[in-house]
């Protein structure tokens, strides 16, 4: 088959280094790509600023089969409705089922139409009001959560305990350039618990589960500084419940899946439910309309199936089969990624220091251990690294300890002359396997 990939981050590296071990996969197409994605296919010829429908077209007269959506955006602009007009195969979800994640005040509807547990919350508009509503509810629990409904690039949620901190709050929404994602708000109660995210491809047949991950969004160790995209992940998720992702299908999938249907809505690709939990339960934190990034990462190593052969049977172009797609049962072990970043991140702009990157680096013959790229660049036939979250490194092995070790032995290597690196150093640490 002739895939299309659309992204260009370490998510997108992953995905196209999962998508190119499968037998059914002829040619891989790659919208933007980058240098480090253009090792596993070839860029489509259409330039960066091609507008979605005509990037569909372009797609459909080049012979794609069928179109994988990495990253959110794409998604909120309507790129899978284009593809449906022309009948090209997207994973990824219409614009309006995509509102699960672009909009929170629409998923948050969803969710209590569907009796799907999550936090209390209230929608509302202007300053004034969201002031009000996120002080009522911190003198009533003790704490508020205030976030922007629309797609801020994960810098729109705050979680306030004082009025100092919805002051603050109030300031980044409506005066620091996001006031359009700000133009709704969601104000909800503080959720107590461990977090995690639990991913599902869905489309034509049953839902199929891919497994929980945790991400760590601090900058530091112990789970300290500023919140990133995100510093590290590890799955499986040994802290959960046996029984964790039957009850997450029961109690969020099912019902949003029939909730949805009654509007008139199908979800056709990866479903990424945040969750919570606690001692009573779990709660759903988010929907997002996509797979995780740094998630996507350890999902690819530990998750055995052929995923290119799991998205043509959700978009219908293989039978479904119950059989293939139950073997990530048989999923053992541990993985676990840290992600490099710049020294500027996540909130400055000036990097120190720029490092060339072997291309070797990114070569991934090991399917137990593989490094992917996101802020790298080309740059006179060298591999340098840019600013923001750069690098992956995802290793995977019989026990979280190994998996840990293994990823850290490569990065202290990696890293031995590279200066201005930031990465934490406890990710997957004191987990049992
Ligand atoms: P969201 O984009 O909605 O996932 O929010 C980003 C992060 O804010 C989550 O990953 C949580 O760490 C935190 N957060 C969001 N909503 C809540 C809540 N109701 N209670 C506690 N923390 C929350
Ligand atoms: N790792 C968080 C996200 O992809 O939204």
């Amino acid at each position: 088959m002739k895939i299309l990939l659309i992204g260009s981050g370490a998510r997108e590296h992953a995905l196209a280094w999962k998508i190119r071990q499968s037998s059914i996969t002829d040619e891989l197409w790659l919208w933007p790509g980058s240098p480090t994605l253009l090792a596993h296919g070839k860029r489509l010829d259409i330039g960066n600023d091609a507008r979605w429908e005509d990037l569909a077209r372009f797609a459909k007269n080049q012979g794609i089969d069928f179109v994988v959506v990495g990253p959110e955006q794409p998604l909120e602009d309507g790129f899978a409705d284009a593809c449906k007009l022309l009948s090209l195969p997207c994973f990824g979800p219409e614009q309006a089922a995509a509102r699960l994640e672009s909009s929170k005040a629409f998923s948050k509807e969803v969710m209590a139409a569907a009796g799907i547990p999550t936090a209390a919350f209230f929608v509302v508009k202007g300053e004034t009001e969201c002031r009000k509503k996120a002080v009522e509810c911190l003198q009533r629990t003790g704490g508020a959560v205030i976030k922007a409904s629309g797609l801020a690039s994960g810098k729109g949620v705050f979680v306030c305990f004082d009025e100092q901190s919805i002051d603050d709050a109030c300031k980044r929404l409506y005066y620091s350039g996001m006031a359009k994602a700000a133009e709704t708000v969601v104000i909800e109660e503080v959720l107590k618990g461990r977090e995690c995210s639990f991913f599902v491809f869905m489309g034509e047949g049953a839902p199929t589960p891919l497994g929980f991950a945790v991400d760590h969004k601090r900058l530091q160790d112990g789970d300290v500084g500023p919140n990133t995209g995100g510093m590290g992940c590890y799955t499986p998720v040994p802290w959960l419940p046996l029984d964790a992702g039957d009850r997450v299908m029961k109690a969020v999938v099912h019902p949003l899946t029939a909730e949805l249907s009654k509007r008139g809505l199908k979800y056709t690709g990866c479903l990424y439910v945040g969750l919570m939990w606690n001692d009573d339960g779990f709660a759903v934190v988010e929907f997002n309309a996509r797979l995780g990034d740094p998630e996507a990462e350890v999902l690819v190593l530990h998750d055995r199936r052929d995923w290119t052969q799991l998205i043509a049977m959700k978009l219908g172009l293989l039978p479904d089969d119950p059989q293939f797609v139950n073997e990530a049962d048989q999923n053992t072990g541990a993985t676990v990624c840290v992600v490099l970043a710049s020294s500027c991140y996540p909130y400055g702009d000036t990097p120190t220091g720029r490092y060339v990157v072997p291309r070797e680096t990114f070569a991934n013959r090991d399917t137990s251990l593989c490094v992917f790229a996101a802020a790298v660049r080309s740059e006179r036939d060298e591999l340098v690294t840019g600013k923001g979250r750069m690098i992956t490194v995802v290793s995977h092995a019989a026990t979280f300890s190994a998996a840990r070790a293994k990823s850290y032995t490569y990065i202290d290597g990696l890293t031995k002359d590279w200066t201005g690196v930031q990465f934490r150093t406890d990710i997957g640490a004191g987990l049992e396997s």
